[in-house]
């Protein structure tokens, strides 16, 4: 299946390979510089159909950084202008000690990013989880003063916010710090600190860089109880003049869930807010979700049974067209949208790659993503490709 921009892009392509060394009438050398010059374009990809409208996004992991998967870096380059860290910024991995910070798998991101002219995303600054212990904690395994918490979340953000200065141009500043009923998530951070520590967390990361942007990310903040709290800790940082520049809806979605109103409607509730609003981590699941679990809370896990992983072996086509008309159903509301939706970040790149696999059952076989596991585009990906050219 083939999209007519894709057409048009293999084209140009098969074009470029050809030798332009022949001996040709004056007429067709113009023509042939004009084709040399779309030849020196990079190759287009999925970002090339939303141009103008938004980025496009991707997660990366360790092995799409350091190119230990051959394919992965020339894909990435072709089909996205965004990258996120999928885990190699969480204070775990880059601050794992007091005093020790690493950033080589972070600084070869960005280094990545920076040379492919990409928008480098930071994620994330403050969460509950994916923090060591020790960071709560004094020398002897007591719970910190709030004054010494405030003190270590404003190196970690002053440090690692000052290190990418420049160059990672916005941040989750704070990360799944809502509750689903809307009230704040009982964290150490509010524990110890307060209901200041989200304000502070964003004073922190503007003093650190004040040309990134700075953003609250979190995941169900499009259903109603949950994205009343998200907008109630907004307003009060509008309030107080604290610098935020947007919200962030994870967008970890399924086939039938959550409707396309409330999206829609959450986008502009945003929106009003002022704030650019950016799809952080989309994929749509498409295998059975265990009624206990929402959401995308790392620390939820159920029992794997077989009947929970229905399509080892590959995707029916039945389930892959149901996955084709939610992509398209969903991007169409994003474009919708384009004014306020800045980003649309998928996390991970291929099916193979996506946290889908393991969670919230370890070891199933999901199909979440736009391409498969041999980095080939699905028909969800056409769809989405359509939808973008309906517009134009
Ligand atoms: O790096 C170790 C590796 O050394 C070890 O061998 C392996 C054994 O399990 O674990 C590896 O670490 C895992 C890491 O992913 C890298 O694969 C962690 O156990 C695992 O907890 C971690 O999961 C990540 C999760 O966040 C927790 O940080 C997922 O990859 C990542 O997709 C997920 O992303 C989060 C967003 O940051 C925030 N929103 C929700 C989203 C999904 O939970």
């Amino acid at each position: 299946m083939s999209s007519p921009s894709d057409a048009k892009h293999t084209l140009i392509n098969n074009r470029c390979d050809k030798k332009m060394t022949k001996t040709v009438l004056p007429a067709t050398i113009i023509f042939l510089m004009l084709l040399a010059s779309s030849c020196s374009n990079k190759e287009t990809g999925l970002k090339d159909a939303f141009e103008g409208d938004f980025l496009i996004g991707t997660s990366l992991d360790a092995r799409q950084i350091l190119g230990t998967d051959k394919e992965a870096q020339s894909f990435i380059v072709k089909n996205f202008n965004s990258i996120t860290a999928e885990n190699a910024m969480k204070w775990e991995n880059i601050h794992p000690y007091p005093g020790k910070y690493d950033f080589a798998l972070a600084d070869s991101m960005v280094s990545f990013g920076q040379k492919n002219g990409m928008f480098i995303a930071g994620h994330t600054l403050v969460w509950h989880s994916q923090t060591p212990d020790w960071v709560f904690q004094d020398s002897v395994g007591a719970p910190l003063t709030r004054d010494a918490l405030i003190e270590r979340m404003k190196d970690h953000i002053s440090t690692v916010v000052g290190h990418f200065k420049g160059k990672v141009k916005g941040w989750d500043v704070v990360n799944e710090a809502v509750d689903e009923d809307g009230s704040l998530r009982k964290t150490k951070w509010l524990e110890i600190i307060g209901e200041d520590y989200i304000q502070l967390a964003f004073e922190f990361a503007f003093t650190a860089d004040p040309g990134a942007e700075f953003y609250y990310n979190d995941y169900n903040n499009e259903f109603t109880d949950k994205r009343e709290g998200v907008i109630a800790v907004i307003n009060k940082l509008q309030q107080k003049g604290v610098k935020i520049d947007g919200v962030g809806i994870q967008g970890h979605w399924h086939l039938d869930s959550p409707d396309l109103n409330v999206i829609d409607e959450s986008i502009s509730k945003y929106a009003s807010l002022g704030l650019k609003v950016m799809i952080t981590e989309m994929e749509v699941n498409v295998l059975p979700t265990p009624p206990e679990v929402y959401g995308a809370d790392v620390s939820q896990q159920a029992k794997y049974l077989e009947s929970l992983n229905p399509y080892p072996g590959g995707l029916p086509d039945s389930v892959s067209n149901l996955l084709a008309q939610r992509y398209a159903d969903l991007f169409s509301i994003l474009l919708k949208h384009k004014d306020a939706v800045t980003r649309v970040t998928f996390w991970g790149v291929n099916d193979g790659y996506s946290w889908k696999n393991d969670w919230p059952i370890k070891g199933r076989t999901n199909y979440p993503l736009l391409f498969d596991r041999n980095y080939k585009p699905k028909p969800a990906y056409y769809a989405v490709i359509k939808e973008a050219e309906k517009q134009r």
